[in-house]
């Protein structure tokens, strides 16, 4: 059994302090939540918010770190020093580091690595755009995406590992992946897995949807066989409508 999960990645969005109320807001709704839940706030934000969901279910995690371990990189994070401000966790190549800031697979190979040495979880993030599925790319696209970023690791490596399928097309623009169009793609990510690593370690694997999931589409979306939760953006801002993606049951 897969543990369902609902992350929120916050952006760059959001002061310190209003994202201690957001979190102080989540806890306070939270209830009996079976998902596991991840909050992705801004790195300023890390050692503030580590305290109170120290005592919490709640995961705090990195949205980006530096691909090396250390050194003269002015103005970069790393893992290490992440982790040291209460991250546990860190995305990987969300489609706007990889569009906005040029991260190529080799870097996020690299940054998988710096986050597997750390025992942080990683979040490894694919899509394709609009017109790479419009010509029909879109399988093969996200098949390389995951090629390339846990090339030459072991599966035992890659164990925690998350991966979140998110179509460039679906984030931030209000057009969602259909409920039939994201299953067809975590089952195909699936099956990759699969014939990498076997089945029994693809069954295990947890595939998150993300791109425009709100509280009105997150039950539907989370009933698809192999969603097993989401990565939500806008929608996570606002206390109320992440706790009710948090709360979705999945509509079989
Ligand atoms: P939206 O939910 O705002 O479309 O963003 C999705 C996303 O990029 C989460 O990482």
């Amino acid at each position: 059994m897969r543990t369902h999960l609902v992350a929120g990645n916050w952006k760059m969005h959001t002061h310190p302090n209003e994202g201690l109320d957001l979190v102080h807001e989540i806890l306070g709704g939270l209830g009996e939540a079976k998902a596991e839940v991840w909050v992705f706030p801004p790195a300023t934000h890390l050692s503030l918010l580590a305290e109170p969901l120290a005592q919490s279910p709640v995961k705090l995690g990195a949205q980006n770190a530096a691909a090396a371990a250390q050194g003269a990189y002015t103005g970069e994070l790393s893992v290490s020093m992440l982790k040291a401000c209460g991250a546990q966790g860190l995305l990987v190549g969300h489609s706007e580091r990889r569009q906005l800031f040029g991260e190529t697979g080799k870097v996020l190979n690299q940054k998988l690595e710096r986050c597997l040495e750390q025992a942080l979880t990683p979040f490894l993030c694919v899509g394709e755009t609009l017109a790479e599925r419009e010509s029909g790319n879109h399988m093969e696209v996200v098949r390389n995406q995951i090629e390339e970023a846990i090339e030459g690791f072991e599966l035992h490596a890659l164990d925690a590992l998350v991966i979140a399928y998110e179509p460039v097309w679906a984030i931030g623009t209000g057009q969602t992946a259909s409920p039939f169009q994201a299953q067809e793609m975590h089952a195909f990510i699936r099956r990759v897995w699969a014939k990498k690593f076997g089945e029994s370690s693809a069954e295990h694997l947890r595939i998150l949807y993300g791109g425009s999931v709100k509280p009105e589409n997150a039950a539907e979306l989370f009933g698809q066989t192999d969603i097993d939760g989401g990565l939500i953006g806008g929608a996570s801002l606002k206390a109320a409508d992440f706790l009710r993606i948090v709360h979705a049951k999945p509509q079989v």
